[in-house]
């Protein structure tokens, strides 16, 4: 397929896992990606990739939680590639894994700023941009973790995660009479490390998700990105504010 040539489409956070696998999956069906994050060597790798298979792509460093920066990294989106039709907000920290009371300020601190604000920013300039240039699509990368399922010693992250399903919903509504379209994705366990209890291995989690998961297995990045790529094309065009859960059936 080839949903969108001609397209510019922002992901946060594509330098690894989730937001790697979607760069890579716009880019392929035609897209220029900029992929942002905080660190080059990773998203000039992402950057590499694509263009090694015939894509278009642009590396730019950002902290989601610079409302300055992010308001540049739509700027300069523009300004490379000509427009801004699709933004991923896939940028997110898990941090300790301790019960609510021995959770630091600094812990929660973090985890709020990057996932709450930084979300909340990344979609305040793309907003502005999008329903003054013909409108746009919006897919926030939320968490089965929070809105969909609990599991103890994660307060931080389940609370953030909680927010941008919320968040998700409530921008939707606020701006799609404005041409701008905004979505999420809930993705449970991935192939990414983030799913990684401390000192477990890849092989040590598989054994684990033959047990704790439904499906039997984690979810593959690739098919997270899938769900983004549909969600993001005409074919969605009336699936406004939902938040599909991805999470082999986790919270079924
Ligand atoms: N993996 C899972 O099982 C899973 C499950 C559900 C939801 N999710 C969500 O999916 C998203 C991607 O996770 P992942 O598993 O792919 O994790 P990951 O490999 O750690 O990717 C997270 C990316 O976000 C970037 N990032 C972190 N803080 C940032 C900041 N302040 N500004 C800009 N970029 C920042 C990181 O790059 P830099 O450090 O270089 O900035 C990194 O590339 C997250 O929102 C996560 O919560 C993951």
């Amino acid at each position: 397929m080839n949903r969108f040539p001609g397209k510019t489409v922002l992901v946060t956070g594509a330098g690894s896992g989730i937001g790697r696998a979607v760069a890579l999956a716009f880019a392929a069906e035609g897209a220029s990606v900029v992929v942002a994050g905080r660190t080059a060597a990773p998203l000039d790798e992402t950057v590499a990739l694509i263009e090694a298979a015939g894509g278009t792509a642009a590396a730019v460093t950002v902290d989601v939680t610079d409302s300055d920066r992010l308001r540049n990294l739509v700027r300069e989106s523009v300004d490379r590639f000509g427009s801004l039709d699709v933004a991923v907000n896939n940028a997110g920290i898990l941090r300790g894994a301790v019960p609510v009371a021995e959770v630091s300020e600094e812990d929660w601190d973090a985890v709020l700023r990057t996932n709450v604000t930084g979300v909340w920013l990344a979609m305040k300039h793309e907003i502005a941009h999008m329903r003054e240039n013909g409108g746009g699509t919006i897919v926030n990368v939320s968490s089965n973790l929070g809105a969909h399922q609990r599991i103890p010693n994660a307060a931080a992250y389940l609370t953030s995660k909680a927010a941008v399903s919320a968040l998700t919903r409530a921008a939707a509504l606020d701006h799609i009479h404005q041409g701008v379209r905004i979505v999420a994705v809930s993705p449970g366990a991935v192939d990414a490390p983030m799913s990684l209890r401390p000192g477990e291995t890849a092989a040590d989690r598989a054994e684990r998700m033959k047990t704790e998961n439904p499906l039997g297995r984690v979810a593959q990045a690739a098919e997270v990105a899938e769900a983004v790529l549909y969600l993001a094309s005409p074919a969605a065009g009336s699936v406004v504010g939902a938040d599909l859960v991805i999470d082999s059936g986790s919270s079924a």
